[in-house]
């Protein structure tokens, strides 16, 4: 029975939600108390200020002199009534201020954890949600989950306690008025049970619609060039002027859904003043009570109806910030696949091979994307993946530092499962350079130094220089200290791709990843690009995916993918000679070049 009742308490939202936020509030419970504990006196008030009402009619009005149930001057309940008001208001500054302070701590404090989370979350998060919806949750959410909750308690526990002691008023002043108020006030707040059903599926849209807007901006700001030159400026309007109407429409419906509560209520309530001024007439005429005790009752009511329709304002935002709670913890609740082990070991720099053992991957389940790969990388060869585009070569080197993991078999290096080992030794191992580096915000030496964040300034020179960026760097007026712009947009294909080089030169990790690196650049570019390429190779674990097959000819290994199989392996000459998919590659490309030179000769 009483564990029954238990699991009941447990269930209930308002005890989820609160003791899943207890953590954030832990650390500052204190203050986050006592700006409610505070508030609870400008609660009571009213029912002061109501109460002295009741000598005050009967003494003064009623008697006129006559002697007064207090026996007190008339100055007293005037000078009364500003006191109060004045301490009530004091009040209500301090706690605003601490409820502002410890709200802002709290929602602080899980912004951080969701912060945290956004940046262990697994890849295919990443991949499967837009960048608006990832701002709306991991930090919208967490603004109105806590001001929400912040805000809520405090109008609550005023509310409550002031209703609670105007309650008091009112069976005090006469019983037979209160039950009917009690009842009447009761029924008005039954319509706010329906709420939570009632906007719970366009709250969740909205927050659809709200990631698409911040996603809109991201994309025009980003894509502005290809947006300019495709003349999409009207295409790109209309679709965020639809974007901006679906958020009107849904405004709208929840306004449709809720905002009748608020008259229904009120009704209800004008229903029971009527019956109240009706059956108290007939008590006072009955002399049952007295004008007194009916003013004052009145006051009370009229002071309850105040609250009694914030708390019915109030609980839709209560419902609205329950559910950005329960929507942040779906967050931090959410497993992440991609992690260290338990028992996990350092892996040490890579002595003898990286090998694939029946390798199974797919992003989505049911779509196989690699099927049963085998592959051995020996330490300090070059292995080059060719092949059709989307047969699996990204895929394949993304396995290696665990941005997805393997369906079925086994990825390992010397031996060690890659799962076995932590994340931060295994990536320690691995440098990247893609088609399309991802540069911060910052000048050239801040994006060096994320390759290593103790590297000298010898170091970083040296990495200059192996990348090819000696001279360019020399002639900037600010040098290393040049500002890039975000993702590196002050800069050339060519220089941001030495950039990425330089970094992945100053990280030195024994094993290097190459995808696709010189393959968005011209020709001239793609030399110098080339060269530093090479001179991050040297020396190293190299897996290499290049769209020119000019440039893999001398790799110790070629492999050939196609639909996530591979096809063939070996050099080039052997390869060649198989006269197989790679021969096929190869003339394609040469042939192409043959063409493309004669109509150079023209
Ligand atoms: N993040 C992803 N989510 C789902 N499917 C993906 C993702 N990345 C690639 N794919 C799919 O996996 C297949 C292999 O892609 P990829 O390895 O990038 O090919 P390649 O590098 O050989 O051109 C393609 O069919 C592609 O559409
Ligand atoms: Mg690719």
């Amino acid at each position: 029975m009483f564990h029954k009742f238990a699991r009941k308490l447990k269930q209930n939202r308002f005890v989820l939600n609160y003791s899943r936020m207890w953590p954030f509030v832990k650390p500052f419970w204190f203050r986050a108390l006592l700006s409610t504990i505070i508030t609870i006196p400008i609660g009571s008030l009213d029912a002061v200020i109501a109460l002295a009402l009741k000598p005050f009619m009967d003494t003064v009005i009623m008697d006129q002199g006559g002697s007064t149930p207090f026996d007190m001057p008339l100055w007293v309940i005037p000078v009364f009534v500003v006191f109060f008001t004045i301490v009530q208001s004091a009040l209500d500054y301090a706690s605003s201020y601490l409820s502002a302070w410890t709200g802002g701590k709290i929602t602080m404090e899980l912004k951080k954890k969701l912060y945290s989370k956004l940046l262990s979350i697994d890849q295919s998060y990443i991949d499967q949600n837009a960048s608006g919806q990832v701002m709306m949750r991991f930090n919208g959410d967490a603004d109105t989950a806590c001001t929400g909750l912040l805000n809520n308690i405090r109008v609550f526990t005023t509310r409550i306690f002031s209703s609670v002691t105007l309650v008091g008023v009112l069976l005090y002043t006469s019983w037979q008025l209160a039950v009917i108020a009690i009842v009447v006030l009761g029924t008005s707040l039954y319509p706010l049970t329906m709420i939570r059903k009632k906007i719970k599926d366009i709250v969740a849209r909205s927050i659809v619609v709200g990631g698409a807007v911040l996603t809109s901006f991201n994309e025009t700001h980003a894509g502005s060039k290809t947006i300019a030159s495709y003349n999409l400026a009207d295409y790109q309007k209309n679709r965020f002027f639809g974007t901006l109407n679906q958020a009107f429409k849904l405004v709208i419906k929840n306004t449709q859904r809720t905002a009748w509560l608020s008259p229904m209520m009120h009704i209800i309530i004008a229903v029971g003043m009527a019956g109240t001024i009706w059956y108290g007439s007939y008590l006072i005429t009955s002399k049952t009570i007295t004008a007194g005790d009916f003013v004052a009752f009145m006051t009370a009511m009229l002071m309850l109806y105040t609250p009694i329709k914030n708390i019915g304002k109030n609980f839709n935002a209560v419902q609205l910030s329950f559910m950005a709670i329960e929507r942040v913890f779906e967050i931090l609740e959410m497993p992440v696949k991609i992690k260290d082990k338990k028992n996990a070991v350092a892996l040490p720099p890579i002595q003898k091979e990286i090998t694939f053992e029946n390798v199974d991957f797919s992003y989505v389940p049911g779509t196989p994307v690699l099927k049963n790969v085998n592959l051995k990388i020996k330490k300090g060869q070059t292995v080059a993946f060719v092949g059709n585009s989307g047969g699996g070569k990204s895929t394949i080197v993304n396995l290696i530092p665990r941005f997805y993991d393997v369906d079925a078999g086994s990825i390992r290096i010397d031996g060690h499962d890659i799962r076995d080992v932590t994340l931060a030794s295994l990536r320690d191992n691995i440098g990247m350079v893609f088609q399309d580096n991802f540069l911060f915000s910052g000048t050239i030496r801040e994006n060096l130094l994320l390759g290593r964040f103790d590297a000298t300034d010898d170091e970083i020179h040296q990495a200059l220089k192996m990348a090819c960026l000696e001279d360019f760097v020399a002639d900037l007026d600010k040098g290393l200290d040049s500002y890039i712009g975000e993702r590196g947009t002050l800069l050339s294909g060519g220089q941001k791709q030495r950039v990425a080089i330089a970094r992945a030169f100053l990280k030195n990790a024994p094993i290097v990843i190459l995808d696709e690196a010189t393959s968005a650049l011209d020709n001239k570019s793609e030399a110098i690009v080339q060269q530093a390429i090479d001179n991050l190779m040297k020396d190293r674990t190299v897996l290499v995916i290049a769209h020119r097959l000019s440039t893999i000819q001398n790799a110790d290994k070629i492999v050939v993918i196609n639909e996530g199989h591979i096809v063939e392996e070996g050099t080039h000459q052997e390869l060649l000679a198989k006269k197989g998919a790679y021969e096929a590659l190869y003339m394609a490309q040469f042939h192409k070049k043959e063409v493309s030179e004669k109509e150079d000769d023209k």
